[in-house]
């Protein structure tokens, strides 16, 4: 098989969606992982990081949203029924993960904090490979 460049348009496509993935998916993991130095760093600390998070987080998840709809209409004609299958859970899952990363972002207690960013950061991996498989 011989490699070949993609066209110019879905490049922009492609790479508009993955970039915003990097900055929801990729950002949710390295807060988590700065955590403890954060919350070293003073009481309010992880909340003010939170914060600064969400106004790049949420944009991302809007970009994804957006270029997601523009994948579908650029692919969706010939594919298989189980790549339909995948798309529609996919679909389902982002929108699971934005509505924990919502209540995460809501939640006062240490325990409903943690089950909501957990329930978006699996989610949002998730979305990540079925996406990886909807590419083909
Ligand atoms: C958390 C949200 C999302 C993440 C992290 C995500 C991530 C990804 C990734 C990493 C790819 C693979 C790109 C590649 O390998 O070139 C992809 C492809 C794709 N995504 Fe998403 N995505 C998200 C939301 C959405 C939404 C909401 C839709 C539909 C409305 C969507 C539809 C698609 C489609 C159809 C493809 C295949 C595109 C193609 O083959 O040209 N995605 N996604």
């Amino acid at each position: 098989m011989t490699a070949q460049l993609a066209p110019a348009l879905e490049g922009v496509r492609l790479s508009l969606h993955v970039l915003a993935a990097t900055v929801w998916v990729g950002g949710q993991l390295t807060v988590v992982g700065l955590l403890g130095t954060v919350r070293r760093l003073g009481d309010d600390a992880a909340r003010r990081i939170a914060k600064a998070f969400a106004r790049l987080s949420w944009p991302a998840y809007a970009v994804l949203v957006a270029t997601g709809f523009w994948n579908v209409a650029a692919v969706r004609g010939a594919q298989p029924a189980a790549w339909q299958v995948l798309l529609g859970v996919k679909i389902a899952v982002v929108a699971v993960a934005g509505v924990a990363a919502w209540l995460h972002g809501r939640a006062r207690s240490q325990t409903w904090l943690g089950v909501w960013g957990a329930v978006a950061g699996l989610g949002s991996v998730a979305a990540l490979v079925m996406g990886v498989f909807l590419a083909g």
